[in-house]
């Protein structure tokens, strides 16, 4: 039988990704000053152990005041670094790549959790305070949203350093990955929708004026992160905000600049310009991003990652021989099942003597097969 796509390596760079499930950006709010801790060390090692081929953190601001909550990791700080470097050690010596997100909030900074109730901001006794969010134009993101402050351009130009640093430390971290989050109606797709960029400077206007901003970001990154490690941009493939948004065709066009530029992956997703990113205002349904995948990958010829409600192996799969993205992101069904990958083997027919587990719980897992055979509960 062929090796299924999902269990073939993939090779972006010099680095290699052992199979072709990653563990999608996923913010847990459990970071103080930015920090990475025990928490996120036994949360995103865990995925690890589950053998997915490459393991995401969550988006690392590049400036305290571009977090979404107070409690989401960091990668402003040199102090940083030092917390990144374990949880990366771990992730690669259990044979994972070790990737992070790096983002700014821009006008959706400072809210509470999403599981906070009305009027709560963060755990309890935690103390955490509203901060000024930034963003293109003085526009709020929705109701309960707060009105940013205009980025001048001192500001843009700090922001693109920013951008620079925290690829620079994310290298000094060991990460073999990173990717910009440039989705979900963050800063980066705040500048490319003409429904929240209102400029009439070089940074807004028309397609290539809203374009400068996350373009001028990715090159910041991509000259701070080393050549032979390749680089993700998350995109909004729609903005979600209907008639008039930032569409497919768009998403196309500016995937071809990033490509110039040596963004090796997009990873196409969409929505949340105008609310809260949980509610993106696309239909779901099961792969209901993957036909964006398909158009960027198609027409700017260039790798994609697919995301959005792929729950197992044989969806992933039939992804990858589509020829609709070359990675498959999961989000929360690795929540609910961290070792979804070797399931996902085990589904697929490829790994019956639980080979591809860590030896450690795959030897015993095997040898209890046989005492299973024939046993009723
Ligand atoms: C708890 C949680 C936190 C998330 N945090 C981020 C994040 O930090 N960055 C990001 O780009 N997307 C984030 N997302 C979106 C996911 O990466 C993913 O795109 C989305 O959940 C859809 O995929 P799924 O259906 O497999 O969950 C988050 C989603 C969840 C459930």
């Amino acid at each position: 039988m062929q090796k299924p796509l999902l269990f073939s390596p993939l090779t972006l760079r010099s680095v290699t990704a052992p199979n072709r499930a990653v563990v999608s950006p996923m913010v847990q709010y459990r970071a103080t000053d930015g920090l990475v801790n025990d928490y996120h060390l036994v949360h995103l090692g865990k995925f690890a152990l589950g053998k997915f081929g490459i393991v995401f953190t969550e988006n690392c601001a590049v400036e305290p005041r571009g977090r979404v909550t107070q409690g989401d990791l960091g990668m402003w700080d040199d102090g940083q670094i030092e917390g990144h470097k374990r949880l990366v050690r771990f992730l690669k010596q259990e044979g994972s790549l070790a990737a992070t997100q790096i983002t700014h909030s821009g006008r959706k900074g400072s809210t509470p959790r999403s599981f906070d109730k009305p009027g709560q901001l963060g755990p309890e006794g935690a103390g955490w305070q509203k901060w000024q969010v930034v963003g293109p134009s003085e526009l709020a993101a929705a109701d309960g949203f707060m009105v940013p402050r205009q980025l001048d351009h001192a500001d843009i130009d700090d922001l693109l350093k920013k951008f620079g640093e925290a690829a620079r430390r994310a290298d000094a971290a060991g990460y073999d990955v990173i990717e910009i989050h440039g989705a979900h109606g963050y800063l980066l797709a705040q500048f490319l929708s003409p429904v929240s960029n209102k400029r009439n400077d070089q940074y807004g206007g028309d397609r290539a004026g809203r374009m400068r901003f996350p373009l001028a970001a990715a090159r910041a990154v991509r000259e701070n992160w080393p050549a032979h490690k390749p680089m993700f941009i998350r995109v909004s493939a729609v903005d979600g905000a209907g008639d008039g948004g930032w569409g497919v065709d768009d998403t196309v066009a500016f995937a071809k600049e990033l490509k110039a530029l040596g963004v090796d992956v997009i990873d196409v997703s969409s929505g949340g310009l105008t609310g809260v990113s949980t509610a993106l205002p696309v239909k779901r349904s099961l792969g209901f991003q993957v036909p964006f995948s398909a158009a960027v990958k198609r027409q700017a010829e260039i790798s994609t990652m697919a995301v959005g409600l792929i729950l197992d192996g044989p969806q992933a799969e039939a992804i990858l021989q589509a020829g609709d993205a070359d990675l498959i992101a999961i989000g929360r069904q690795a929540l609910y099942d961290p070792f979804w990958t070797v399931h996902a083997a085990q589904e697929l027919g490829c790994d019956s003597d639980f080979e591809m587990w860590t030896p450690e719980y795959g030897w015993w897992l095997d040898k209890r097969k046989n005492n299973l055979v024939g046993l009723k509960k």
